[in-house]
């Protein structure tokens, strides 16, 4: 997979290409939405219709399209609640924050006194929104497409990231990289049940297009390396 250099302020912002993308998708953009319980404002996909009513080819099409990005997930949103809640397992700290979409748990964490925070995602959409949120909340971070651009890190966050059952390979290479683990998934997720939760938080997805959340209890883990 090619790699890509840690991005920072100097890439080129506009929300363009992402309410390009959400329109395409749902027929209506992205909103600068201020989630209060987290104390950020972020590029999301627009809730003015809570009534969505999508034909069964267009819910397909959105999933294999998701724009991931667009939502604050469950999980990530419990996670940034836990960092903000818990200062300290961050402060100082260089963190990678892994499968970040919005980058809504690398951005709680600079909040909550992260010294840097780099958002690794696969989507170019997402670096882009990372970078975006980044700056409407008047914080740095930088963006990777993959774990190894990254540089040397202190903590990996992960919100959210086993929803897909092609993505549960990644758990395994995610507690190779030998360094502490902060992880929210749903309660539902088994790939992490040899894990004790240090937390429980409930979590909901916003905006909840079409009622995605199942599961609204999030385990928090707490991995430290052998
Ligand atoms: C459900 S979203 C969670 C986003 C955010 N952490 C949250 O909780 O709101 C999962 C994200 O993981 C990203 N992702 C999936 N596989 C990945 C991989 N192999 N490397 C990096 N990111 C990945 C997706 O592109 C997506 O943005």
């Amino acid at each position: 997979m090619m790699s890509e250099k840690p991005q920072g302020p100097l890439v080129s912002l506009n929300s363009e290409s992402l309410n390009h993308h959400l329109v395409s998708l749902f027929g209506r953009p992205a909103k600068q939405t201020r989630l209060e319980d987290i104390g950020l404002t972020l590029l999301l996909l627009d809730d003015d219709d809570s009534s969505d009513q999508f034909a069964p080819e267009q819910v397909d099409t959105i999933w294999q399209n998701m724009p991931y990005w667009a939502f604050v997930w469950s999980s990530g949103r419990a996670l940034a609640s836990f960092v903000q809640d818990h200062p300290a397992t961050v402060a100082g700290k260089r963190i990678l924050d892994f499968g970040a979409g919005s980058g809504v748990v690398g951005l709680a964490a600079l909040n909550a006194g992260a010294a840097e925070v780099i958002c690794c995602d696969i989507d170019p959409l997402s670096r882009q929104a990372c970078l975006e949120n980044a700056r409407l909340n008047q914080l740095n971070l930088q963006v990777v497409s993959a774990i190894e651009d990254a540089g040397d890190f202190d903590l990996l966050v992960v919100g959210d990231i086993l929803y897909d059952t092609r993505n549960h390979g990644l758990a395994h290479s995610l507690f190779q990289q030998q360094k502490p683990l902060l992880w929210a998934e749903s309660q539902a997720q088994t790939k992490l049940a040899d894990q004790r939760p240090v937390a429980i938080y409930s979590g909901e997805t916003y905006p909840n297009v079409g009622g995605f959340d199942e599961h609204k209890q999030i385990h928090i883990y707490h991995h430290l390396p052998v």
